[in-house]
């Protein structure tokens, strides 16, 4: 192979499998905000309210949930909250009193509570299990809050009979190192904002004492460096399907690729139920991918044009609640109808108006039921032909781009789309090219494994 053409390739095999650590540009700005508001200050101890907002525009976050965790820079000890748990007490052997603290630890744990908590244990917005919609999906979902009570570091060993000590002046110090819990993201430093303006009654407002934000953001790579779905393709003028890469999540054979074949399904009963920190059990496949996303080009029409959209759960360990499709195609900007999916344009900031998220109606097919329930969804899109770009030529008719949860799907070879019949010459040529550079691709691979 001629050099000058093999070296600029490997610099664009090389930039191309760089991970791009939590920059996404379906979401550029996504991020989940960490929001803590001093709301009053008691001399020996704070109020202080917590509210976690999920400002990504398709990423959610599912069961489990979110555990927050910080770490406290003096002897801080929570006394009491309210819409959230810590997950351990810690050692509070040396507060004798009758009222415990409800967490010692220094760096806490914080679950959210189950919906239908008591009243007299919830605050306001609280209590969702720490699952939180995108911004995109349900508006009334995407925020948590929760509220607490702590003793200051600086009080900790006071002795409540001594008369009352100086009033510290309004300054507060924030813990450091939040986390998420959530596999992939990671937080920043609190910076502290303009304090949070709260109103009654839509007419007054009054602000909190002090406000600090703390973003965090999302790193495929970080979650997981294996990718969780492909795409395979089909159109009714092409007689093959095309399918998921072979090896897109992993390959079969290889050391921890572990994956079991439909006939094995009876013993899987007695596989853990309803664990979804689990790791995938998928099917075996040539792409041993959890998820699929079957893209069909059905029909054309004179003024419009047919896709059916089929997500198959290949996992057998999972149910995907509430999960969510991404997809950019640029004939997107002309969405007649979707049938059986909710869906929404994304206003992603220099966006065509091509990319749109698809989810779940509600109680009909927000769920993805696991592998051996035969899990799929499906929808069929009607699509406007726009005259100035609409082509069945070239691969035009199919995805640029596909996420699924929020993490990109292996696509095939531009190379493998299903052409127009009357293309069959051009297709041989370039299965040629295609097959030198996936050579060059998988020897790329290979020694990035090995270096
Ligand atoms: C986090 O998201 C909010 C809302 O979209 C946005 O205003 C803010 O700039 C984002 N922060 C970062 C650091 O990207
Ligand atoms: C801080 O977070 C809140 C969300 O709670 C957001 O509305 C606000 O814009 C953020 N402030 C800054 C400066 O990022
Ligand atoms: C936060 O993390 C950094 C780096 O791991 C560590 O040096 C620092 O002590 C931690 N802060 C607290 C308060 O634990
Ligand atoms: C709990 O803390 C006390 C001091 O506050 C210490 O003496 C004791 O050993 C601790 N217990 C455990 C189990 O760590
Ligand atoms: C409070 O914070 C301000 C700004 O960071 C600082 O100038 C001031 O000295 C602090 N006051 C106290 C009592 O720490
Ligand atoms: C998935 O949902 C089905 C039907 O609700 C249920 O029978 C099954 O146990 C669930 N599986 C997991 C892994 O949660
Ligand atoms: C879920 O699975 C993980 C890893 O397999 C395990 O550590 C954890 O204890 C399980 N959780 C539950 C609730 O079974
Ligand atoms: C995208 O859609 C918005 C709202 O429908 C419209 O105002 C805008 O002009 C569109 N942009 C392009 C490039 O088509």
């Amino acid at each position: 192979m001629n050099p000058f053409f093999t070296i600029p390739l490997f610099f664009f095999i090389i930039l191309s499998l760089t991970p791009s650590y939590g920059y996404d540009s379906l979401d550029p700005y996504g991020n989940i905000t960490v929001t803590w508001d001093f709301l009053a200050d008691n001399g020996d101890t704070v109020d202080v309210k917590v509210s976690i907002y999920n400002f990504q525009l398709f990423r959610h976050v599912e069961q489990p949930g979110w555990r927050l965790g910080w770490a406290w820079t003096g002897d801080e000890v929570i006394w009491a909250m309210l819409g959230a748990e810590a997950t351990e007490q810690g050692n509070c052997t040396r507060f004798r009193g009758q009222t415990k603290p409800h967490c010692c630890q220094k760096k806490p744990t914080i679950i959210d509570l189950m919906p239908g908590t008591p009243y007299n244990l919830q605050s306001a917005n609280c209590c969702k299990g720490g699952v939180l919609t995108s911004i995109t999906q349900d508006v009334s979902k995407y925020g948590a809050t929760f509220q607490m009570n702590y003793r200051k570091a600086s009080l900790i060993d006071y002795d409540p009979t001594d008369p009352p000590p100086p009033q510290e002046d309004g300054n507060f110090t924030m813990p450091q190192n939040f986390t998420l819990g959530i596999p992939g993201y990671s937080c920043g430093k609190p910076l502290q904002v303009p304090p949070t303006k709260i109103t009654k009654d839509g007419k007054r407002w009054t602000q909190v004492l002090d406000t600090w934000n703390v973003t965090c953001m999302y790193s495929q790579f970080l979650a997981s460096p294996a990718p969780k779905c492909c795409v395979s393709l089909s159109a009714f003028y092409y007689s093959t399907i095309v399918s998921c890469p072979t090896c897109s999540c992993n390959c079969q054979g290889l050391p921890g690729a572990i994956c079991v074949n439909d006939d094995k399904i009876p013993p899987l009963l007695s596989l853990p139920q309803g664990n979804d920190t689990a790791q995938p059990l998928v099917r075996c496949s040539r792409h041993m991918c959890p998820i699929r996303v079957h893209w069909h080009v059905k029909q054309s029409y004179k003024e419009y044009w047919r896709v059916k959209i089929t997500i198959t759960n290949l996992n057998f360990v999972k149910n995907y609640s509430q999960w969510n499709l991404v997809v950019l195609h640029p004939n997107l900007r002309s969405v007649n109808r979707v049938f059986s999916f909710n869906y929404k344009p994304l206003p992603i900031y220099g966006n065509l108006n091509d990319t749109g998220m698809f989810w779940g109606l509600e109680y009909y097919n927000e769920m993805l039921l696991t592998h051996g329930k035969n899990g799929n969804v499906q929808t069929e899109i009607l699509l406007h032909k726009n005259k100035e770009e609409f082509s069945f030529e070239e691969g035009w008719a199919f995805p640029r781009k596909i996420s699924f949860n929020g993490d990109e799907c292996v696509m095939p070879s531009p190379d493998h789309y299903p052409s127009l019949p009357d293309n069959a010459a051009h297709i041989t040529t370039t299965t040629t090219t295609t097959t030198t550079s996936f050579i060059v691709l998988f020897s790329v691979l290979m020694l990035s494994i090995l270096l």
